[in-house]
């Protein structure tokens, strides 16, 4: 059984998983007809709970029987080796492939039920964010919130002071640093005053001081209430950023927990991810 308890049972201590198995009950279809309350339901202590997640890939098994609880309102680490199942589970999180089985509740709601408006205050960007790079990143956010409409628009030259990106924001994109890049994305997904950022990498391609701007960032989101979840290769920079972390290996999650937990008795995160994963060696 993974985390069967409560979340604040769950804080008390990690769990390390070294297998498959552990929990076959309760897996449900996300193609079941929605419940007629299901979109009603908001008070979650977890902003993204995954029961039985499983995806494939033609003979592939991408991710096998996931079961991710993220605490509501903290920056929370997706971590695992290249190929591991990190894009795979973010692309699942927000409805844009469907899983075979299992469920994906965010903020206590099903996905499955209406993606449209349960995805409505989640932000996210997978791997890099795309832009006109012939527009400004103001003229940018702007063709982004006519699309979205309702009150996007209102909120875009908060969005620019909040990434920091005034002096920048009137010059084309195809000017801007991987860094600045990475900002207007956050910018963009602020437009939509998420409650959940999911960030994929977002410190991929970054110098120590674009990355240490991101971390500053990521934890002014997190303290207005917000939470992050997001996936990295950099442990030591997850172990300074997130309050807890997951790990996946070859589509399995081995560990989640809060980060010092998860550390234990080892010297860092990175030790522990070692320790961890390496038993699962060999290609997959
Ligand atoms: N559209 C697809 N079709 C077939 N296989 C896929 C597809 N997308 C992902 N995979 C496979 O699923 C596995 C997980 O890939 P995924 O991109 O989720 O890994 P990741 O953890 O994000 O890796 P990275 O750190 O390199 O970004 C890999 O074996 C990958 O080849
Ligand atoms: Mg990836």
């Amino acid at each position: 059984m993974f985390w069967q308890g409560s979340p604040a049972s769950r804080r008390r201590a990690p769990h390390f998983s070294p297998g498959a198995g552990e929990r076959t009950a309760h897996v449900a279809d996300d193609r079941r007809p929605a419940p007629a309350d299901a979109v009603a339901m908001t008070n979650s202590p977890l902003m993204i709970e995954t029961r039985g997640l499983t995806k494939l890939f033609g003979q592939h098994t991408a991710v096998t029987d996931l079961n991710l609880q993220v605490p509501r309102g903290c920056a929370f680490g997706f971590l695992g080796h290249n190929g591991a199942g990190k894009t795979t589970v973010i692309r699942l999180l927000l409805g844009l492939i469907r899983p075979d089985q299992g469920t994906i509740l965010i903020a206590g709601r099903r996905v499955a039920d209406d993606r449209e408006r349960v995805l409505a205050r989640v932000g996210a960007i997978i791997e890099e964010p795309h832009f006109h790079a012939h527009l400004t990143g103001r003229e940018n956010l702007h063709v982004i919130a006519a699309v979205k409409g309702g009150e996007a628009e209102t909120r875009i030259e908060s969005a620019v002071a909040r990434v920091d990106l005034n002096a920048r924001a009137d010059d084309r994109v195809g000017t801007y640093s991987q860094g600045m890049r990475q900002r207007l994305g956050i910018a963009r997904c602020l437009l939509a005053d998420p409650e959940l950022l999911i960030l994929d990498e977002p410190l991929n391609g970054l110098d120590p001081g674009g990355i240490l701007e991101m971390r500053m960032l990521i934890r002014d989101l997190v303290a207005e209430g917000r939470t992050v979840f997001l996936s990295s290769h950099l442990l030591d920079e997850i172990e300074k950023t997130c309050h807890e972390a997951a790990v996946i290996d070859r589509g399995r999650l081995i560990a989640q927990g809060p980060i010092a937990e998860l550390v234990g008795d080892r010297g860092s995160l990175e030790e522990r991810f070692l320790q961890i994963t390496s038993r699962m060696g060999g290609p997959s």
